[in-house]
């Protein structure tokens, strides 16, 4: 498996990619036309845009993400790993390599949302308020939610936005330091 660039000239693994995350997020996309616009806003230069492929040329996942904060900070979005293909180090190795393109542009941090809206975590189906970042401190994960991989990743969750997606269902933050701070903090 290699970690490559998605460029625009590849019309299949975009196709791919877009069939990718209709099948890895139910909520998210209404039809394939929407997942390939998500897929063809992630091409321009300045942002990052990688796919993994096997050695046959098939494409088993992507991650993709823009910058914000003048280059500090890069949101992780989105990221997903064919279903047949998930449990190898895939989505570890594309979040490794995402990693390093970030360092390379000179971004501090990484930053992502990882939406609840099937009850997977104890913040599902709540009332946040009062109190929000007490609950988000007491968090358990009821169904492998995917924090569970970003945390497994050295990512820590950093906030929540309640009612993200609506009533009960949250959206977790989560961040990483990729940079070795040039001050002593
Ligand atoms: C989340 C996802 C990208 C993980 O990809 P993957 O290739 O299966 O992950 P890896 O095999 O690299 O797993 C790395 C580690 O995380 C663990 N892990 C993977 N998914 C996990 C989950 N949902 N909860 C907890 N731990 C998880 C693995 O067990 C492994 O641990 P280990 O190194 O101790 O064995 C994949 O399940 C996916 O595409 N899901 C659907 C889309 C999605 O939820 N994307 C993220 C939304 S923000």
């Amino acid at each position: 498996m290699q970690i490559i660039d998605l460029t625009i000239d590849d019309k299949k693994s975009i196709q791919k990619v877009a069939g990718l995350l209709m099948a890895g997020f139910t909520e998210a996309w209404n039809d394939i036309e929407e997942a390939l616009s998500e897929v063809e806003e992630s091409l321009p230069k300045d942002r990052i845009s990688r796919i993994a492929v096997e050695k046959d040329g098939t494409v088993v996942g992507w991650i993709a993400g823009q910058s914000n904060y003048r280059g500090n900070v890069w949101e992780l979005h989105p990221l997903v790993v064919d279903e047949s293909c998930r449990g190898k180090g895939i989505g570890r190795a594309l979040v490794a390599d995402f990693e390093a393109c970030v360092k390379s542009r000179g971004g501090i941090t990484i930053y992502l949302g990882t939406d609840d809206e099937t009850n997977s975590t104890s913040l599902y189906g709540k009332d946040l308020y009062p109190d929000v970042l007490g609950k988000v401190m007491n968090m358990t994960n009821r169904n492998r939610h995917p924090y569970g991989f970003y945390k497994k990743l050295g990512y820590e969750v950093v906030g929540v936005l309640p009612d993200a997606n609506g009533f009960g269902k949250p959206d977790i933050f989560m961040a990483k330091r990729v940079q070795a701070s040039e001050e002593s903090l």
